[in-house]
């Protein structure tokens, strides 16, 4: 059983109050209490919603032939869906890493923390981080860090969680626009290559929900990047909240910026990285569209958060084990024995998705196996 939490220690009002807001404001955006009601927040219908599963009505396989695990850039999770990159760093968000990193011990999914930023400037947040080894302690967990982290720091952020990969977020619309945001982006490439270099397990570069174009997951493979999480857009919006954030709300232009989620693993399919698919994802069927479209995995933040802040932890672990066994469910329609023969799965696209593959010459049969 995972050991109780410590009490939280007091951390820079600055940084705990953004990673308060942020909690706050994307929960409003996360319109409803079930995620597999919610809609994106501007209320037009999902990118997934392009994303067509042919049907083959002989195709089904057994369900007991059906193996969830996902085995990519020398890692192997035990299923193909996980608790992405949120929060940390303050009281309230400590308890959110705790409760998070519960849920992925009951369920077995992998689990990232939010930026370790205030971990490195301030010693004294680190158990808003280390809980979610504490509670999670055999799990796959991820640390994470912003682009401009030196090695060392790098380092610590692993070494304290004991992080089986490091998450590195590459963010610079949300730096834009957020008020005391980070203006300057053009030594992000040498720093991940640093960083890459210098620590011991897989990196995985993110974006927040803007995309990673192909010609990006190309420049992170000659970086040394291991993988890449298309994170796109879809779902929480940061041009949004940060714009919120600002006193004249003068940003409101970009709240459309970007590539949504399967826009970008369509671009960044045989791009030279294996690719994680996060950002916007609603329910099982989007999980399933993700993995065809060349994801081996898809992460969820804002979904998963607003059932736990809103229902609770056990109803957060029941909405994770209904979406393991219903993405289950889909394979054993689709006759894919594992997450990796999902991408053989015949797709058709429609609307601005299949106008933006054909605009960007795109094969969405690409084979994936290169990167695998
Ligand atoms: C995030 N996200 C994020 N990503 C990251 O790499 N570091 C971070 O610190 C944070 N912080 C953060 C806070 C909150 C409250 C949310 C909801 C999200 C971005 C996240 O990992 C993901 O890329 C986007 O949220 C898109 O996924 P969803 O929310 O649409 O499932």
């Amino acid at each position: 059983m995972p050991c109780p939490a410590r009490p939280y220690r007091k951390e820079p009002a600055v940084t705990a109050s953004r990673k308060d807001d942020h909690v706050r404001l994307a929960l409003a955006q996360t319109p409803s209490t079930s995620a597999s009601a919610r809609a994106v927040p501007n209320g037009s219908p999902s990118p997934f919603d392009d994303v067509h599963l042919i049907h083959h009505a002989l195709a089904g396989t057994d369900r007991t032939l059906i193996d969830l695990s996902s085995s990519f850039a020398g890692m192997h999770w035990p299923v193909p869906l996980y608790i992405n990159a949120m929060t940390g760093g303050s009281p309230m968000t400590g308890e959110i890493n705790r409760d998070l990193a519960i849920a992925g011990h009951e369920t077995g999914l992998p689990v990232a923390t939010g930026s370790m930023s205030p971990y490195l400037k301030d010693p004294d947040t680190a158990d808003t981080f280390a809980t979610v080894r504490r509670h999670h302690p055999h799990g796959f967990i991820m640390a994470n860090v912003n682009a401009l982290a030196t090695p060392e720091q790098a380092r610590r952020a692993v070494g304290l969680l004991e992080a089986n990969a490091l998450q590195i977020h590459i963010n610079a619309v949300q730096e834009t626009v957020m008020p005391e945001g980070d203006r300057s982006f053009g030594s992000w490439p040498a720093s991940i290559e640093a960083i890459a270099t210098a620590v011991a397990v897989p990196v995985i570069v993110k974006e927040v929900g803007f995309g990673l174009s192909g010609i990006t997951v190309s420049q992170l493979a000659d970086l040394g990047v291991a993988v890449a999480d298309v994170a796109g857009g879809g779902g929480t919006n940061f041009a949004a909240i940060e714009n919120g954030r600002r006193e004249q709300a003068d940003y409101s232009y970009l709240n459309s910026w970007g590539l949504s989620t399967p826009a970008a693993l369509l671009d960044a399919r045989g791009c030279g990285l294996p690719l994680l698919a996060s950002g916007g994802i609603r329910h099982p069927l989007d999980v399933v569209r993700s993995l065809a479209l060349g994801a081996h995995a898809a992460g969820v933040s804002a979904a998963f958060l607003a059932t736990l802040q809103r229902d609770g932890l056990a109803p957060l672990i029941s909405q994770i084990q209904q979406w393991l066994d219903q993405i289950t469910a889909l394979m054993t329609v689709l006759g894919a024995h594992c997450p990796a023969e999902v991408s053989s799965c015949d797709v058709v696209l429609t609307g601005s998705l299949y106008d933006f593959a054909r605009q960007r010459c795109l094969d969405i049969k690409t084979s994936t196996e290169e990167t695998a």
